[in-house]
């Protein structure tokens, strides 16, 4: 989720490239660098921060030429820091790269790399591909990034220079997405159309599998096998505010929409090539560690209080260790019972929520390892916990979290099979078989995506009520609980989120002619107690929307609305039930005419208290 810019051209690229990183700033970013072809050759700069401290380097030094590429770095492989900035270059210095995406096979690339005598300076899976590039050189850099592309497993958008072809910018899209740009005597590439958009509006939208080769007089469009393409170009219409959000209409919808994606990252590298178990080389428990838990603590605020709560069924299931959930401002004050056989995981989006943070420190104080799930490398509570399992959800800009929650999740999966390998707590075959489903999760998210739209209608029903009530059982109730706080978030809409077989003892009161009430009835092993929970409101007038899993019929019978989502393990529903919620919330909330992604008092970090 970095941010990269190309130029070939004849004017000097160094601020061409450093205005079209600025236009990509508000994804988010940790450092950023350039490379340009110069008189002295190829020539890097970077700078670990804000766009300011590479300039401040550029004043000093400037970079002038008229073919460079220059990126902004969301760190996943390594901390922030100007060596793990990109570009990247190879020990000859003569190749350099910059990178949108994970490889996933980097590390045996390394491997082999090094035995080669490659010496590697950096943290990043990046870096590899410029040597492998390198190391495939034989005259021809097309060729050579071809042959390059074929090594390489994961997501990846490219821009790659050498010094010996410079008037050469060679781009890839491979599962993460690149566009160029064409001018008149001069060509952009850009991992985002606000990049380019002040240069020009003609663009290229690469797919996966193709690759361009740029110089300042064209564009050749070939897929990674060397076929030639032609396609008409795309007349790019929409003002800046509209490409930043790649043509949705707010941040939380692209974010909703980006999930399969994070998906797919999250999971990546740690599902090992014979699909069917977990690598997790960041945890580095030994086995009698993992043996030596007695119980588990999860931490967390807000939505990724909720993952936790998914977390404790994952854990509980797949390692039979008793897990307890807790928010973290409640946490710290009640005396937790915390032994050095307790394994605290930490749960935070940003990594900076001050309550997290104090509560992971009290976790440590009581000698605990920590685990942190947190999608920012390099963030306080990854600094500070033992093992840190990132979450390659990218930037999350809408205060809403959507995609950083159910990448959550999919940590959780990895975490929870990663201690069931370890204790031996499940058969193999049962863990294969999770892996399995797993990474069908994707592939289901988008099937839901598919019918979004289906939501505006039930959410502008919702929408001209007060109250509404969300119920569910099991796991279904933690997903209710998360769908809710979403609602209210963005919509203002006051719900509550019940385990439905507990209404009977107080809250069905509140249910009256006309009462909106969502419910899922998803779990299989809960399915009839649940409808028969339904059937309890539907009694006292509530108008009932269910959610259920393809393939079931009885649901319909009992109730107003009905929508299905696709089969999965009970255990991963999850991942794919609260994607309708996030939907009617965000409908919900436009329908309402609220600013979806800025949502009162509400903001995106809270580290304070
Ligand atoms: C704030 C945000 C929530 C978020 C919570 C925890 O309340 O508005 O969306 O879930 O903080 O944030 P964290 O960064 O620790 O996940």
């Amino acid at each position: 989720m970095c941010g990269i810019v190309g130029y070939v051209g004849k004017r000097n690229s160094q601020n061409i490239l450093i205005e079209g990183l600025k236009k990509l700033e508000y994804r988010g970013y940790d450092s950023a660098g350039l490379a340009v072809f110069t008189e002295e050759g190829l020539q890097i700069k970077k700078a670990k921060g804000r766009l300011v401290n590479l300039e401040n380097k550029l004043d000093v030094e400037p970079l002038n030429g008229f073919i460079g590429i220059g990126h902004t770095r969301w760190a996943t492989h390594g901390k922030p820091s100007d060596v793990n900035s990109h570009p990247h270059t190879d020990n000859s210095q003569k190749f350099s790269v910059v990178h949108n995406g994970i490889i996933e096979n980097y590390v045996a690339l390394k491997e082999e790399l090094t035995a080669l005598g490659h010496v590697f300076v950096s943290e990043t899976d990046t870096e590899v591909i410029s040597h492998l590039i390198a190391s495939l050189y034989e005259g021809d850099i097309v060729k050579a990034v071809q042959k390059a592309v074929t090594r390489m497993h994961g997501a990846f958008a490219l821009g790659v220079l050498t010094e010996y072809e410079p008037d050469k910018l060679v781009a890839v899209r491979y599962s993460s997405p690149l566009i160029i740009g064409v001018g008149e005597g001069e060509n952009f590439i850009g991992s985002d159309i606000p990049a380019i958009l002040e240069y020009t509006r003609n663009v290229y939208i690469l797919n996966d599998g193709e690759m361009a080769v740029l110089t300042k007089d064209g564009v050749e469009l070939m897929t990674l096998e060397g076929n030639f393409i032609s396609r008409e170009l795309f007349y790019v219409d929409w003002d800046i505010i509209t490409a930043e959000k790649a043509g949705f209409d707010h941040f939380m919808l692209k974010e909703i929409y980006e999930q399969p994606k994070a998906y797919r990252d999250t999971m990546g590298s740690r599902i090992d090539e014979s699909g069917t178990k977990v690598v997790l080389n960041e945890v580095k428990m030994t086995a009698e560690q993992v043996k030596s838990i007695q119980q588990v603590h999860i931490i967390a605020c807000g939505t990724a209080y909720h993952a936790g709560l998914v977390g404790k069924s994952i854990i509980e299931k797949l390692a039979r260790i008793p897990v307890e959930t807790d928010v973290a401002s409640e946490y710290r004050y009640r005396s937790p019972i915390i032994t050095p056989n307790t394994l605290v995981i930490v749960v935070s989006q940003s990594g900076e929520t001050a309550d997290t943070l104090a509560a992971l420190r009290e976790a440590k104080r009581c000698g605990a390892r920590v685990v942190a799930i947190t999608n920012v490398v390099g963030s306080s509570v990854a600094r500070e916990a033992d093992d840190v399992i990132v979450t390659w959800a990218g930037p999350e800009i809408a205060v809403a979290s959507t995609k950083a929650y159910t990448s959550q999740l999919i940590a959780f999966y990895l975490f929870g099979l990663y201690l069931a390998q370890t204790l031996g707590s499940q058969e193999a075959e049962y863990i294969a078989s999770v892996v399995s489903e797993l990474k069908e999760l994707p592939a289901k998210v988008e099937q839901i995506l598919e019918q979004g739209e289906a939501f505006k209608d039930w959410a502008e029903q919702v929408a001209s009520h007060n109250n509404l009530f969300f119920i569910g059982r099991g796991l279904d109730y933690a997903v209710a609980l998360e769908g809710s706080l979403k609602l209210k978030e963005i919509s203002y809409i006051h719900s509550e989120a019940y385990p439905a077989g507990e209404l009977k003892h107080g809250t069905l009161a509140l249910i009256e002619e006309g009462v909106p009430v969502i419910a899922l009835a998803i779990q299989d092993d809960l399915f009839e107690k649940t409808v028969s929970n339904i059937k309890e409101v539907k009694a006292r007038g509530a108008y009932v929307f269910g959610l259920h899993a393809e393939g079931e019929t009885e649901l319909v019978k009992a109730v107003d609305q009905v929508f299905s989502i696709p089969h999965t393990l009970p255990l991963l529903s999850p991942a794919l039930s609260v994607v309708p919620l996030q939907l009617l919330a965000y409908y919900a909330s436009l329908a309402r005419g609220n600013d979806v992604d800025k949502p009162r008092n509400l903001a995106k970090s809270v580290t304070v208290e």
